[in-house]
């Protein structure tokens, strides 16, 4: 197996790894197909990179797969998208099950504009995993990360209103607590395919030390050994949250 992952130091596998799945449209235009076309190849692309990450001991991957932007598009695609989700939620649940992975979601999924049956998919995706602990597989859906903070601050603010919290103690920790997940780990690497280099309102509190990565690949070209090249790129990095650079191998 360390021959499928080259220069992957094991020991240092970054603990948690956003993935921002990009490409899809423009790798369906480069063939002459339809963008839908794009998405459903992305599938097992995401599928591929959810076994590198169990490979390698990756303990949270978050995906994002719908914005609070992507309502944006035209109706037929934004209908795919949600028929995609439903069936992929019932044709994979099983299989991420029998894997050990824990299956979440974060975003607004009590939005009316998500169909009753997709809500029901991700709560019995979610129920049927709960036990897992091998992998934590978060699906940002209907995922913004303004909306996520804005959410925090409703629920401090309802907080503060009701006497349950003194406005004098909000700090840092406070967000982090009525974040949708709170105990999701922060993000140690974000990696975003297509060649595009911004964050579109992806995990904004959690990445804020967060290395990324910018691969040119398209997301239905991408797979486990993409993914692990990413993770050696990360590792060559030094993170240094502020402190002063390492020097102590060069005095
Ligand atoms: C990412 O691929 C998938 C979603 C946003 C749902 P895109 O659909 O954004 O593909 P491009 O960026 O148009 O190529
Ligand atoms: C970000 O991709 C959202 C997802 C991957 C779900 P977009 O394709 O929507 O982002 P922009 O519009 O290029 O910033
Ligand atoms: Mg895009």
């Amino acid at each position: 197996m360390a021959e499928e992952y080259p220069g992957v130091d094991r020991t240092r596998v970054p603990r948690h790894v956003g993935l921002i799945l990009d490409g899809n449209g423009r790798w369906a235009n480069a063939r002459g197909l339809h963008r839908t076309q794009g998405h459903a190849a992305g599938e097992p692309a995401l599928f591929d990179v959810i076994q590198g990450a169990l490979d390698l001991g990756v303990e949270w991957l978050t995906a994002y797969v719908f914005s609070t932007e992507n309502w944006a598009r035209d109706a037929f695609e934004v209908e795919f998208l949600m028929n995609f989700n439903i069936d992929l939620l019932q044709r994979r649940r099983d299989e991420m099950n029998e894997q050990g992975v824990r299956i979440r979601f974060i975003g607004n999924r009590d939005d009316p504009r998500v169909p009753d049956q997709l809500r029901e998919e991700i709560r019995m995706a979610e129920e049927l995993t709960a036990g897992n602990d091998q992998l934590h597989l978060v699906f940002a859906f209907n995922y913004g990360g303004r909306v996520e903070l804005a959410d925090a601050a409703r629920a401090i603010a309802s907080a503060v209103a009701t006497g349950n919290l003194d406005p004098a103690d909000v700090d840092a920790g406070t967000i982090g607590e009525h974040l949708y997940l709170p105990d999701m780990p922060d993000t140690d690497l974000v990696i975003r395919s297509s060649g595009e280099q911004r964050t579109s309102n992806f995990l904004l509190w959690e990445s804020a030390y967060a290395e990324y990565v910018f691969s040119p690949t398209y997301w239905p070209d991408f797979d486990r050994h993409v993914f692990g090249r990413c993770i050696a790129e990360y590792q060559a990095r030094d993170r240094r949250f502020g402190g002063a650079e390492d020097r102590s191998e060069s005095n």
